[in-house]
């Protein structure tokens, strides 16, 4: 299992879902695990530390810098370093292009793309002072191949992938490297809800002949994350069974 004892990861949209799933997984690897969230982490925060994880809670909107800068001025001042950030919140608006409100496209621009873009303004500084960083970007399967209704979502997790190519070029010098994680048809609160036949509909084009999981996604980070992976940047990882025909 890789390790990563003593070191500071933060993973935004930690509260539920394969944020939830990532932050056990991290912990589990030994990291101080920072949750960043609009929703209320704690109990994420309190079930995880029950188990034996170093697990805290930050009530973070990724669009707003001055909570970005509020918190990371707090971890810093608490543990006096910032190792892996883990840009995993993302929303969607899915509406058919011509029924897409210009606030449906703005606001999902907004997290899922421009949320990275105020995170790493924050800590990238703080990991070219160190020297050492990796950052993990979430992409989706839909980035590459769109999805009817997801006109704004696509757009962003496409364009994830052209930050995350961008920022690991300029960065690589630093000692920070720069990936996005892929996901794929993933169970989620969304998948829980969705009948049954179009679960196993879906579950029919994916060659390992399941779903995913959040631990899944968690141990695409885990690696990305690691020491080991040194030699991997600008990368995009698709995990999701084999389904995408790239
Ligand atoms: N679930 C899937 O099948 C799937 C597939 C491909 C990609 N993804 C991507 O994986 C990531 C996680 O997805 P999920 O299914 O766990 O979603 P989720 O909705 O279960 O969790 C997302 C988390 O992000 C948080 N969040 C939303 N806006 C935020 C903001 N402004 N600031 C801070 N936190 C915010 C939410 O509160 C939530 O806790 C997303 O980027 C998503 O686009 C998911």
């Amino acid at each position: 299992m890789t390790k990563l004892d003593g070191q500071v990861a933060i993973i935004t949209g930690g509260a539920k879902g394969i944020g939830e799933g990532a932050c056990e997984v991290f912990c589990q690897a030994g990291a101080k695990v920072v949750i960043w969230d609009v929703l209320e982490g704690q109990p994420t925060a309190d079930r995880i530390a029950k188990m034996g994880g170093e697990i805290s809670f930050q009530k973070v909107d990724i669009t707003k810098r001055d909570q970005i800068e509020a918190a990371v001025a707090e971890i810093m001042s608490t543990f006096g370093r910032i190792d892996i950030l883990i840009n995993n919140a993302g929303i969607i608006r899915d509406k058919s292009f011509l029924k897409m409100s210009d606030d449906d496209w703005s606001t999902v621009l907004n997290v899922n793309l421009t949320g990275a873009f105020n995170t790493c303004k924050v800590i990238v500084p703080i990991m070219r002072e160190a020297k050492y960083g990796r950052i993990i970007n979430t992409s989706s399967i839909n980035g590459t191949l769109g999805a009817f209704g997801q006109t704004n979502y696509a757009a962003t997790k496409a364009g994830i992938v052209g930050f995350t190519k961008s920022l690991a070029r300029e960065t690589g010098k630093y000692g920070i490297t720069v990936n996005a994680v892929a996901p794929g048809f993933i169970k989620s609160e969304m998948t829980d809800s969705m009948p049954q036949e179009v679960i196993d509909a879906g579950i029919a084009t994916i060659p390992v002949g399941r779903i995913g999981t959040a631990y899944d996604i968690g141990h695409a980070y885990l690696y990305l994350a690691s020491k080991e992976a040194s030699f991997i940047t600008a990368f995009t990882l698709h995990v999701n069974g084999g389904a995408l025909p790239i």
